[in-house]
């Protein structure tokens, strides 16, 4: 049985991959932080509390294990320090880890399509375009692509993936909370373009990748392969949740001033703000668009998830867990 150990497992991606694999027939390890939250995984007997700091807790957590997917990381961060010591220094820490616990044979990264940066004229990015990301959490996660590509000596897999939505996710839930009040709220006035991707269609993408010598020491995007307007999600959303709102575009300038509001409450409770002059940055960007050609052409990727399909089931799961 193939034996997968996934770091971050308490988070969004990381639990519901879990449980997937889980469903699959995996033998699965759900690393944690010592103290943190684990609610979101489904089963308790698959939790490891871990210091990834210490590295002999961290060589008994992987021994035995045949390939590990470092979901952990950081996604906001009041200084782009602290961005890096933890998607750049913690990613550095597990590859060298890897190179050293003879079990390991594969070594999957979640990469974000902010490493590679926006799309320019509307034309979406390949994995072999010049990566230009905007943002702290964008570089970060480029060098730790780089740090991967430069001192991995297992098989390695890294999955650049867009905006993702689905159940436990925390920042589109607070546009399922507006469109409920009737409210939409959008970034400046024009229409930008993104992809999107439902969690469970990027979880089969992962699974795709695992122990497939096609996906060794490859780049692959993910998305649903659909060029979306934040419009026509919010008009997804509001069809899943039967509801309507009212659209109101923010000028950016608005946007700023709100961004260091939030980043000051945020810095005054010890917190990361929700939106910050870096998701501003990356808000306002003309075009997100990545195209997952290769996904398909290699792995066979299909997504399988209509929007609003998957925007019903995640609005459902957020009701019946009480977070909407
Ligand atoms: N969500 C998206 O739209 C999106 C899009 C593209 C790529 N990604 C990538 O997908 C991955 C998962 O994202 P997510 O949305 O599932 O994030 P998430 O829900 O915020 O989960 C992040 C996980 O990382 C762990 N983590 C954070 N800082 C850590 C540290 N210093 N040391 C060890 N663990 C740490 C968290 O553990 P604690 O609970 O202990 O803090 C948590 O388990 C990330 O690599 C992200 O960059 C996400």
């Amino acid at each position: 049985m193939k034996k997968i150990i996934i770091t971050g497992a308490n988070g969004f991606l990381g639990s519901t991959l879990a449980a997937k694999l889980q469903q699959d027939g995996y033998h699965v390890r759900c690393l944690v932080r010592y103290g943190s939250d684990a609610q979101l995984i489904t089963d308790p007997n698959s939790i490891y509390y871990v210091d990834y700091a210490d590295d002999e807790d961290m060589k008994a957590a992987l021994a035995g294990y045949h390939i590990i997917i470092h979901t952990a990381a950081l996604t906001k961060a009041n200084n782009e320090a602290t961005m890096n010591s933890t998607n750049v220094g913690l990613t550095k820490k597990l590859v060298s880890l890897a190179n050293h616990v003879s079990s390991i044979r594969q070594f999957v990264f979640i990469s974000s399509q902010a490493a590679s940066g926006p799309a320019h004229f509307g034309i979406a990015k390949k994995e072999e375009d010049l990566c230009e990301p905007v943002s702290w959490y964008g570089r970060s996660k480029l060098k730790a692509e780089q740090a991967i590509h430069a001192s991995c000596q297992k098989p390695f897999t890294i999955i650049r993936s867009c905006s993702i939505f689905g159940p436990g996710e925390k920042d589109f839930l607070e546009m399922f909370k507006l469109i409920k009040h009737h409210l939409a709220l959008f970034p400046g006035y024009c229409s930008r373009r993104l992809n999107l991707i439902f969690v469970d269609d990027l979880v089969s993408l992962i699974t795709l990748t695992l122990d497939n010598p096609k996906a060794f020491n490859q780049t692959f995007n993910a998305s649903d392969g659909i060029q979306y307007t934040m419009q026509q999600f919010a008009k997804n959303m509001q069809r899943a949740m039967d509801t309507f709102a009212v659209f109101v575009y923010l000028p950016v300038w608005m946007l700023k001033v709100g961004a260091v509001g939030c980043e000051f409450i945020a810095r005054l409770r010890h917190k990361s703000a929700l939106i910050n002059r870096q998701k501003v940055i990356e808000m306002t960007q003309p075009h997100w668009l990545i195209d997952t050609q290769k996904a398909q052409k290699i792995l066979g990727f299909k997504p399988q998830w209509d929007q609003t399909r998957a925007l019903k089931k995640t609005y459902h799961w957020y009701k019946e867990h009480s977070w909407l």
